[in-house]
């Protein structure tokens, strides 16, 4: 991870910070989950130190992703309103064969960027409420990383460090629904992010904001769901242009895109039907494919929701075009 060497004092050198968090909170929040979804649900649980109760690991990587998710949000917002452009690029991702290595891992890197948060100085006086929230932020990777440790001390414990994540039947791979799925799960993925690249971009008008929020969490809700229904289908959630070495251990440098379509509002809700209605169609495709039960019946409910977005989608942009002097 990139740093700052300087007291900070200038708005540059704010958004400069900001922006190097923003590229690792976006990584991460992408990192965890991934974790959390190649791991077994209800299986590995530690006493949380905080909420002092069994807690599932599983859900709570999930649960850290999910903050990681609202950090790169404070930061984007903040970020635009300084006048900067956010940065989407990721850090590198990585998915070890063992659960306890992934872990160790994410208990690495929050220890790495509560340093960051931690470590910078800026000039007295300067940026107050920005130095707030990089505290704030920090504590909550404090939080994380004692989480991670306890999790990791506790499958050491039960004799649970040499466990294995879900490993993807190569024979359920090649079958055209897996395809189609993990296909699904790409763009579910890359449609969350989209969604939320907007919220920070539009973040000065809420009403279009939150609208394009909620949309954002209801695609990573599907993205979750398929993340099960891709395990019961007999594969794990994929890493995109991966490369795995013979320990097993995979890398990406670029696990999802680094740009998304749109700058202006105009341009942003455009961009938006065709990619729901490519989605629709591909959800279409496989409840086709798949037979009856409960992986269908869940796909229904998603392409049910997915009509409800485009239907939100097309209105977006009609009113947009509307109305004159809307920025
Ligand atoms: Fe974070
Ligand atoms: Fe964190
Ligand atoms: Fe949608």
């Amino acid at each position: 991870m990139k740093k700052i060497g300087r007291i900070i004092g200038t708005a540059a050198d704010t958004i400069k910070l900001l922006n190097i968090a923003l590229e690792h909170e976006w990584a991460v929040s992408f990192e965890y989950l991934l974790h959390a979804y190649s791991m077994p649900k209800g299986r590995f649980f530690y006493e949380d130190p905080v909420m002092k109760q069994k807690t599932d690991a599983r859900a709570q990587t999930i649960q850290i992703g999910i903050d990681e998710m609202y950090h790169a949000l404070q930061l984007g917002v903040i970020i635009t309103q300084m006048g900067g452009v956010p940065s989407f690029k990721t850090d590198e991702v990585i998915r070890y064969p063992k659960i306890i290595d992934n872990l160790k891992r994410d208990k690495a890197t929050e220890d790495l960027v509560t340093n960051l948060y931690q470590t910078a100085r800026f000039k007295k006086g300067a940026y107050p409420k920005v130095l707030n929230m990089i505290l704030n932020i920090s504590y909550d990777e404090v939080r994380h990383s004692r989480q991670f440790d306890f999790m990791i001390e506790t499958l050491e414990k039960q004799g649970q460090a040499g466990e294995f994540c879900f490993q993807a039947n190569p024979e359920v791979d090649r079958r055209e629904d897996a395809a189609l799925l993990h296909e699904i799960m790409r763009l579910e993925n890359e449609l969350m992010h989209r969604y939320l690249k907007y919220v920070i971009l539009f973040s000065g008008h809420q009403d279009l904001s939150q609208r394009l929020f909620k949309n954002s969490v209801n695609h990573m809700r599907h993205w979750d769901k398929n993340a099960g229904l891709l395990v019961k289908m007999g594969s794990v959630i994929r890493i995109e242009n991966a490369e795995k070495a013979s320990s097993g251990e995979e890398k990406s440098l670029r696990p999802m895109p680094v740009s998304y379509p749109g700058r202006s509002r105009l341009s942003a809700l455009k961009s938006l039907v065709p990619a729901e209605q490519n989605l629709i169609a591909k959800v279409e495709q496989l409840v086709a494919m798949v037979p009856d039960g409960e992986i269908k019946d869940e796909l229904k409910l998603h392409l049910a929701l997915k009509r409800e977005h485009l239907f939100t989608q097309e209105w977006l942009l009609q009113n947009a075009r509307m109305i004159k002097g809307l920025d």
